[in-house]
């Protein structure tokens, strides 16, 4: 019995090291490309490995997860991903751990782990979370504290916070480095740009749109960053401008330069051309955009020709329907 026990662990190291020879590694990186001559290599599947022996607590301890993190951002999400990058003792593991901040309605916009299935654990706050297989079939549920979510690795997914308070989820992978594909950026925030062509037959959208999607300013992650993961991407909480009581359109007031504002955020330069060109030869023309996604803000300026052009402008255009708004027309006072 004695000699049963003791070859036990054998027989089952033996068998576990011929099931593992049956598998290709999991790949702890986006690629790695082979190459003959080592001298010239710097990759290996994770890290090197510190030695054993100077290994102390501290190198598997990491702190301040449960610090909050700024949500004060356009999507109202902010996350902190403890990786091998930020913590090294999880080389060779499999396991990594992230905390998520949500601002009420926060979303962390569709995105995928390629290495990672994702243990979701909601500790505050109520969200609404989900993943679509590819069979595109979407898996969405209401989640509350004390709820776990699984995400199967790969697959896109979500989460919002639908609840009037902030939310926290504290999320696992089983992945040291399971890696972070957003969506919206691999198709419109690729470098080089794909083809707007392919993504508008792709998409059935106008060629035009797809530019404008394109344009868009992104935030993308660093690669390796000790912070871990902060996505901002584009939304739609912007501050609509309202006109101030007793406003004067300054017509017949010397200046040719004029102020246009609540046209739809969609509007471009090109169009606003097209709008005043009746009334005079248009110049510097400056949709006002944010610094960060690079949205339009809905107002700009433009100059026309001459002083009566603008005049001209403000009393056909000012206060009228454009695209389902009211556009204001006048005269620019910051002398563009
Ligand atoms: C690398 O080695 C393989 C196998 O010997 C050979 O077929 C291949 O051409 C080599 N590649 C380069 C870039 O030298
Ligand atoms: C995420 O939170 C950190 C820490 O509060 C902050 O420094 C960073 O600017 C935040 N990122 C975004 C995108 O809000
Ligand atoms: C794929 O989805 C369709 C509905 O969209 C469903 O009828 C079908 O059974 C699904 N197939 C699998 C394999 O889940």
């Amino acid at each position: 019995m004695k000699s049963v026990n003791f070859l036990l662990p054998f027989v089952l190291m033996a068998l576990a090291s011929s099931l593992a020879s049956a598998y290709d590694p999991s790949p702890l990186q986006d690629y790695c490309v082979a190459i003959n001559d080592t001298k010239t290599a710097i990759f290996v599947n994770g890290r090197f490995c510190k030695d054993p022996s100077v290994a102390t607590a501290d190198d598997f301890t990491s702190s301040g997860l449960n610090i909050p993190l700024d949500t004060n951002n356009l999507v109202g999400f902010n996350a902190t991903l403890l990786n091998v990058d930020s913590f090294p003792g999880l080389n060779t593991l499999g396991i990594s751990i992230a905390r998520a901040d949500f601002a009420p309605g926060g979303v962390s916009a569709p995105h995928i782990h390629p290495r990672g299935t994702e243990l979701v654990l909601v500790q505050k706050g109520t969200f609404y979370a989900g993943f679509v297989d590819s069979n595109n079939t979407l898996f969405g549920k209401i989640l509350y504290p004390g709820d776990v979510f699984v995400i199967p690795r790969g697959l896109n997914h979500f989460q919002v916070n639908i609840g009037k308070t902030d939310g926290v989820l504290y999320v696992s992978f089983n992945s040291q480095n399971p890696g972070l594909i957003t969506l919206a950026n691999s198709i419109f925030g690729t470098n080089p740009p794909i083809d707007p062509y392919a993504l508008a037959r792709a998409f059935q959208l106008d060629v035009n749109a797809v530019k404008q999607l394109q344009a868009k300013k992104r935030y993308s992650p660093r690669r390796r960053s000790h912070i871990g993961y902060h996505s901002r991407s584009p939304s739609p909480k912007r501050s609509p401008w309202s006109p101030p009581p007793n406003r004067r359109t300054g017509v017949g007031k010397p200046g040719k330069n004029l102020f246009v504002a609540g046209f739809s955020f969609l509007t471009t330069e090109r169009d606003l051309e097209r709008k005043f060109s009746r009334y005079g030869r248009v110049r510097d023309i400056h949709i006002v955009r944010d610094k960060r996604s690079g949205d339009s803000r809905g107002f700009g300026f433009l100059s026309l020709q001459k002083d009566e052009d603008a005049d001209a402008a403000i009393r056909a255009l000012d206060e009228t329907e454009w695209n389902g708004r009211v556009i204001l027309v006048e005269k620019s006072k910051s002398g563009r």
